[in-house]
């Protein structure tokens, strides 16, 4: 018995010293071996994932008492759930009895958990209501109020406009501190809408990648990939749009995907802005969804409700994707953002959801879930491409023919200004941002 122990506690210890890991991340370069080696992967799930504010889900999706949607927080199993008081919390999908899974169903409407093994059963909050036959506990120092037998609460739960984050530590900073100024960018999606609120409408886009979490979140403000790894998509709506007749209106479609065509020069002038624990976002004023045709009825929507200034305001801010290490990532101005769910070092499932503003016209929403169908879907135009290559780098970084990945471009040409350091868009800025946070994560602050 003792031995077991001894076992499973040396099978658990850090693989790693704090200096190497450090050792892993230059100022210009990573190891491979971030992508690669199961030992930090499982490290990862404790430093990085068990301690950042991680995106659970959406009060939307939770709109009554008893509504709950189940996910995962890096590994864990948890339910997002509005108890009767009105109050969302997130808890472990556990039993407190046995440990089975309580809840399979990804969401649905309850008055009461119950396991499907015992019959335990649990409030809304995760308190435990009752076991079944309990007499066998007569003689037994059985307490049903001991916290031990509940499902148990998540650390920490905060939400900012309805985006519902949690940690799995009670220790750390808040989470409009976390987030910094990537806050902007949930506003900006929340105030397009007329009445400044949004929702979530079905449930997400599943889309599984064959890599490492981090290649799906290198890849987010990454712009020297498009001209080259979607050269494809540039070629055929060029040719769509050579083939209209004269006059006619670009379908919206080929409006969604030309983009992805641009040149270097446009991405360049687009800029990339980094923060605070490895969060970034490209362009501003403009992206790559700025110069989408008017839906009609929106504007005036819009100015009905904000008024002229503040709707030009709103409206003239068009980020691409920010990204909020090492969870999320939000396409403001499409109304769709992009969850990462780590399954294992080589496995990473994303989900798309997608938003309603609310009081738009819905052509609006059609337009979201179009741009969905078109760039993000495994069966679209643009995100198989990037799949593909994410597959590709997974594959071959196990060659030892190299050790290390290059992350140098436009290094030392940056601005900073404000807790914000910008450089042009093509930079590999956002990756190098990305590994000082995730230095910091793992090593703990303590290099
Ligand atoms: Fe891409």
């Amino acid at each position: 018995m003792r031995q077991n122990s001894t076992l499973i506690a040396t099978q658990r210890a850090p693989a790693y010293s704090n200096t190497a890991l450090a050792a892993l991340v230059e100022e210009n370069r990573v190891h491979r071996d971030v992508y690669l080696d199961p030992a930090l992967f499982e490290l990862e799930m404790e430093r990085i994932w068990g301690k950042a504010w991680i995106y659970v889900g959406h009060e939307s999706q939770v709109k009554n008492p008893g509504d709950y949607l189940s996910t995962t927080i890096g590994r864990e199993p948890v339910l997002m759930v509005r108890d009767n008081r009105g109050e969302v919390n997130v808890i472990y999908n556990r039993c407190g009895h046995k440990g089975a899974k309580v809840v399979a169903k990804p969401c649905g409407s309850a008055t009461m958990f119950r396991c499907p093994y015992h019959g335990w059963t649990f409030h809304l909050d995760g308190k435990l209501n009752a076991t079944p036959h309990k007499c066998g506990y007569d003689d037994t120092d059985f307490d049903p109020e001991d916290p031990q037998f509940s499902m148990q609460k998540v650390a920490r739960v905060e939400s900012y406009r309805g985006f519902v984050f949690a940690s799995l530590s009670a220790q750390g900073e808040d989470l409009k501190t976390f987030m910094g100024a990537t806050l902007e960018t949930i506003d900006n999606m929340v105030d397009r809408s007329p009445q400044s609120e949004v929702e979530v409408v079905g449930t997400c886009l599943p889309y599984f990648h064959d890599c490492n979490w981090k290649m799906f979140f290198e890849n987010l403000n990454d712009a020297q990939h498009p001209m080259v790894c979607h050269a494809s998509v540039g070629v055929a709506t060029r040719r769509v749009v050579k083939q209209l007749p004269q006059g006619a209106a670009v379908p919206k479609e080929v409006e969604i995907i030309y983009p992805f065509g641009s040149s270097y020069e446009f991405f360049d002038e687009l800029g990339v802005s980094v923060m605070a624990r490895g969060h970034s976002f490209m362009g501003g004023r403009q992206s790559i969804h700025s110069a989408y045709a008017e839906i009609p009825g929106y504007m005036d929507s819009m100015i009905a409700a904000h008024g002229r200034e503040r709707t030009e305001q709103v409206l003239g801010s068009n980020r691409h994707n920010t990204a909020i290490y090492p969870s999320f990532t939000i396409k403001d101005a499409v109304q769709i953002i992009r969850v990462v769910r780590p399954v294992a070092v080589d496995k990473t499932l994303i989900q798309t959801w997608h938003f309603r503003l609310k009081g738009a016209p819905e052509e609006m929403l059609h337009r979201t879930i179009t741009y969905s169908r078109l760039i993000n879907s495994p069966a679209s135009m643009v995100g198989p491409d990037d799949w593909d290559c994410y597959a590709r780098m997974q594959e071959s970084l196990h060659s030892d023919s190299a050790e290390w990945v290059d992350m140098r471009r436009y290094i030392g040409r940056e601005q900073s200004e404000g807790g914000i350091t910008r450089a042009s868009g093509t930079s590999d800025l956002s990756m190098r941002n990305q590994y000082r946070a995730w230095s910091d994560y793992m090593t703990q602050g303590q290099q």
